[in-house]
């Protein structure tokens, strides 16, 4: 699949010579939040900072602890707790990877066009409320697709439907099951999601 990354005009942008400040939001494991801390590590552009859980994460807190990011764990999900730190710590992008609570209309405003999410099938198909993590991998497998793949783009009000910045698709064989389509999806994440948010933080520093 072609790789499109669509640039928009918004009003927000980072000084020329600050980095781009990134806090990652998980509900999952965090292999993705893990991976793009890893990728960010030596990047004079753009900095993680921080890792908020909406689940208790013993091993991810450790994680944190061992690469000098902030950990917040906010279970049960409260939004209003959260704000203040992202605020205080001077957050210019939120990235959702893997996140499964509902971002508030308010959330959204405090960061327009600033955050992305990464959902883990071609957009439109496969999204909305209620389809995430393993559900949408046996959705894909029981409707016998053919392809199958990962859509990064912005967040907005409804669930999976924000502008798409970017789309990698994989095939899916038919010995495939869906454990096997759900670590083909996630190689793809691996691989592409920390350079399309790299690119998008370039993108705003102006
Ligand atoms: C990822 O596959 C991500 O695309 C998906 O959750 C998984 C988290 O894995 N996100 C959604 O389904 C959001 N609708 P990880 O915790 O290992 O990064």
């Amino acid at each position: 699949m072609e790789i499109t990354i669509i640039t928009q005009a918004f009003p927000y942008f980072c000084a020329v010579n600050e980095p781009v400040k990134l806090v990652i939001l998980v509900s999952g494991k965090g292999s993705n939040a893990r991976n793009l801390v890893s990728y960010f590590k030596k990047n004079q552009h753009v900095i993680v900072c921080g890792i908020v859980s909406s689940k208790q994460n013993p091993a991810l807190e450790s994680y944190c602890a061992e690469n000098q990011l902030f950990y917040e764990e906010c279970y049960p999900w409260n939004e209003a707790r959260i704000l203040p730190v992202l605020d205080k710590t001077g957050i210019d992008v939120v990235v959702l990877a893997g996140f499964l609570k509902k971002i508030s209309s308010e959330f959204i405003a405090s960061f327009p066009n600033r955050m992305i999410n990464i959902h883990p099938s071609l957009l439109p198909k496969y999204g909305g409320a209620g389809m995430y993590g393993q559900r949408v991998h046996e959705a894909v497998f029981s409707n016998k697709e053919s392809n199958t793949g990962i859509t990064i783009h912005l967040v907005n009000e409804h669930y999976d439907e924000g502008e798409i910045l970017v789309q990698h698709a994989c095939a899916v064989d038919p010995n495939d099951t869906p454990t096997t389509i759900e670590s083909k999806v996630h190689q793809l994440e691996h691989r592409f999601f920390p350079k399309a948010v790299e690119q998008y933080c370039l993108s705003l520093k102006r």
